[in-house]
């Protein structure tokens, strides 16, 4: 059978941990490629000699050159700066929409048939972004964010009770700003819906806590931004798609009629399997949620606008 060939563009805290987590899943071959000379080759190297002790048989390559990546099935853009202590991730907007154009550009081509998941930040615009600059069909282009967002509301929801996270499901819709919609009536914990289980003032500070997780964790660090979890997230995602599982995870994925929304990426529960997005699943929110919902969506709006006004998309 032949192996999934998987490129992870960037090979810095995301990428690589993304290389980590799909090599010891044996997901397929994987490129990692970086601007940075010698970087990829040094950590695709180290990974590598680590086959034998963890006993998996993914070949791993670092490269700078993108001809490497060429023929592959999936691709995860990872390249971008993360945010500092004080930074929202929209401050990183120009710059990081400079490298993921430049990055698809040079990817996407040598890829036709490839699925593209994006996790740069400002997640949602620069989910728009690639998709235009790549020309592929809209349910091939996916951004993580929900994966991620939804694991930290399902982890501090499992702290909170001490039980299983695997007994935690969670939904979480919105785009990956501290805007995000946590659904705490469709959380449930071994089946029983969350309102039942804590009081609304613990659920309001769960759902505190995870939309600005991501502060937190730049906080602490400093000098980065989360990675070991956002590359889970991404790894849970390709394997969905390479293995065609069809997992429903929430997803920025491209919706027009869908939520409302008219032809922008933003977090909701979708369908991942060998095509890519096969299915948008529609929930039916209540006023203060679809309220929720709005102001997130206008946000990434206004986001994708800055980047017309800027001449990055048409
Ligand atoms: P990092 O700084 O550790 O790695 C970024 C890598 O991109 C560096 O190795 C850098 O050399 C490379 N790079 C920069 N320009 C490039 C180019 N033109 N071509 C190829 N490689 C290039 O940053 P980290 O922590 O890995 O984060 C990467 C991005 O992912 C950031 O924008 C961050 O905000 C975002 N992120 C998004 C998350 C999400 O949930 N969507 C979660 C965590 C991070
Ligand atoms: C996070 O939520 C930085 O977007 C990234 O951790």
């Amino acid at each position: 059978m032949k192996r999934a060939k998987i490129s992870i563009i960037g090979a810095g805290n995301v990428g690589a941990t993304c290389a980590h987590w799909a090599a010891a899943k044996e997901l397929g071959d994987i490129v990692l490629l970086d601007i940075v000379e010698g970087l990829p080759q040094g950590k695709a190297l180290d990974l590598m000699e680590s086959s034998p002790i963890e006993g998996f048989d993914s070949r791993i390559v670092g490269t700078n050159n993108y001809d490497d990546t060429a023929g592959s099935d999936v691709i995860i853009i990872t390249s971008g700066l993360p945010r500092k202590p004080g930074m929202s991730r929209d401050d990183l907007l120009t710059a990081n929409a400079k490298i993921v154009k430049a990055v698809t550009e040079q990817a996407a081509p040598r890829s036709p048939h490839a699925v593209l998941i994006v996790v740069s930040n400002p997640l949602d615009a620069m989910v728009y972004l690639a998709w235009k600059v790549s020309g592929f069909a809209p349910n091939k282009v996916i951004g993580q964010a929900g994966v991620l967002d939804t694991a930290r509301f399902r982890a501090f929801v499992a702290m909170a009770l001490n039980v299983s996270v695997e007994d935690v499901n969670a939904l979480l819709l919105g785009g990956h700003g501290d805007d995000m919609v946590p659904l705490p009536r469709h959380t449930s914990v071994g089946g029983i819906p969350l309102p039942d289980l804590l009081p609304q003032d613990q659920i309001d500070k769960i759902i505190d806590r995870a939309r600005k997780g991501g502060g937190e964790i730049v906080a602490l660090l400093k000098t980065g931004s989360a990675f070991y979890a956002p590359s889970a997230a991404t790894i849970q995602m390709a394997e969905s798609i390479l293995r065609d599982k069809k997992r429903v995870l929430p997803c920025a994925v491209y919706c027009d009629k869908e939520y409302g929304v008219g032809g922008y990426f933003v977090g909701v529960p979708c369908v991942l399997g060998t095509g890519g997005v096969e299915k948008i699943l529609e929930v039916k929110l209540n006023d203060q949620e679809r309220a929720a919902f709005d102001t997130s969506a206008s946000h990434v709006r206004e986001l994708v606008d800055i980047l017309k006004k800027q001449g990055f998309v048409s």
